[in-house]
């Protein structure tokens, strides 16, 4: 028996004849099985010799029947690896491909508008401390100014410590402050990104985009900031005729404090950039603030700067003629493919 069935094993030419072998001699019914059920009826004396002859079978035939299964499975890899060859030159199945989210892609388009106007980009947390995001900035403590933004409070956690209890930034402005404190003047960032205000309508979402600008160096008029912003708003509208109302406002971190407003008029039912119809405000923005620049060891009397921050949601609205802002952080493809985004 031992020997037919240590052939057999070695005859086996696949996993599946081997599996047979295997079911034949130690399965249920197998003839191994059979042999060690035999035990039981036999005397004590017998069983002495029978039984440790048996079990000896049984594990030889194991360690074969495992022996002969490496060598099977081996080849059939060869085997696999020899017929499945995946041809390199053959064309691209035709299929759906993502495209970059709207808000992405005006984030690009700005950081390149600006990277021409010799701008690079900073960043800087979203969760933020008090100090960078409002003492540093001219808003301290029982300002009113922080009443107006609807501040989230981060409790656990968080950068606060020495700098003040975490907020979520309410702004991109706080990015003014770290690349001050950060690098030496001359400075030109914009920074995009998330923040965050306790707010939701069809226009306000608790989490949208802003992005900042930040000019820092000798003799920095507000000449400079409005040619900036009148070759970045051309730039990234690509109109030729654009005209920019600059109307005095305040903000605590700038003097003098401009809000700025663009020329549109009426196309197709909608507001479009250009022509001088109608006016809105796209932006805020002003001279840095001596305390400011102070508060991060520049003396204002060597230099001087201006900053802007606007909405990175609204100027995406504006370009491509979305109405409502929630949309954008619905993730409904159909949405995106309406205004020509998505697969
Ligand atoms: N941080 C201001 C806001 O969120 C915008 C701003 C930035 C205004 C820079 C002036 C200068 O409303």
């Amino acid at each position: 028996l031992r020997t037919d069935l240590l052939a057999a094993i070695d005859g086996a030419a696949d996993l599946t004849a081997l599996e047979a072998v295997r079911v034949a001699a130690l399965g249920k019914a197998g003839q191994v099985t059979a042999l060690l059920k035999t035990l039981g009826g036999m005397t004590a004396e017998q069983r002495q010799v029978a039984g440790p002859a048996f079990n000896g079978l049984r594990e030889e035939l194991s360690a074969a029947l495992a022996a002969r299964k490496a060598v099977l499975e081996a080849a059939a890899l060869e085997a696999r690896l020899a017929t499945e060859r995946l041809d390199m030159s053959l064309p691209v199945l035709p299929g759906p491909r993502g495209t970059v989210h709207p808000i992405s892609q005006v984030m690009d388009e700005l950081a390149e508008i600006f990277a021409d106007l010799g701008f690079a980009v900073a960043e800087g947390p979203e969760i933020e401390d008090d100090w960078h995001n409002f003492t540093a900035l001219n808003i301290p403590e029982e300002h009113p100014a922080r009443a107006m933004h609807d501040t989230f409070y981060v409790t656990g956690g968080g950068p606060a410590g020495a700098n003040g209890r975490a907020v979520l930034r309410t702004h991109t402005s706080p990015v003014q402050i770290r690349t001050m404190m950060g690098q030496a003047p001359p400075i030109r960032i914009i920074a995009p990104g998330r923040v965050y205000r306790s707010d939701s309508d069809a226009t306000h979402t608790p989490m949208f985009h802003q992005i900042e600008g930040l000019v820092i160096d000798r003799g920095i008029t507000l000449a400079h900031l409005r040619w900036t912003l009148e070759t970045f708003i051309k730039a990234f509208f690509e109109v030729d005729d654009v005209t920019l109302r600059f109307r005095p406002s305040y903000f605590p971190f700038t003097e003098p404090g401009v809000e700025v407003d663009v020329g549109c008029s009426w196309q197709g039912g909608r507001l479009s950039i250009g022509g001088s119809e109608s006016w809105m405000e796209i932006l805020g923005s002003g001279m840095v603030h001596p305390k400011v620049l102070r508060n991060c060891g520049l003396d204002p009397e060597e230099w001087q700067g201006f900053a802007f921050g606007t909405g990175v949601d609204r100027l995406a609205m504006l370009k491509y003629g979305m109405t409502d802002l929630r949309a954008f952080f619905d993730g409904d493809l159909r949405w995106l493919r309406h205004y020509g985004f998505g697969a």
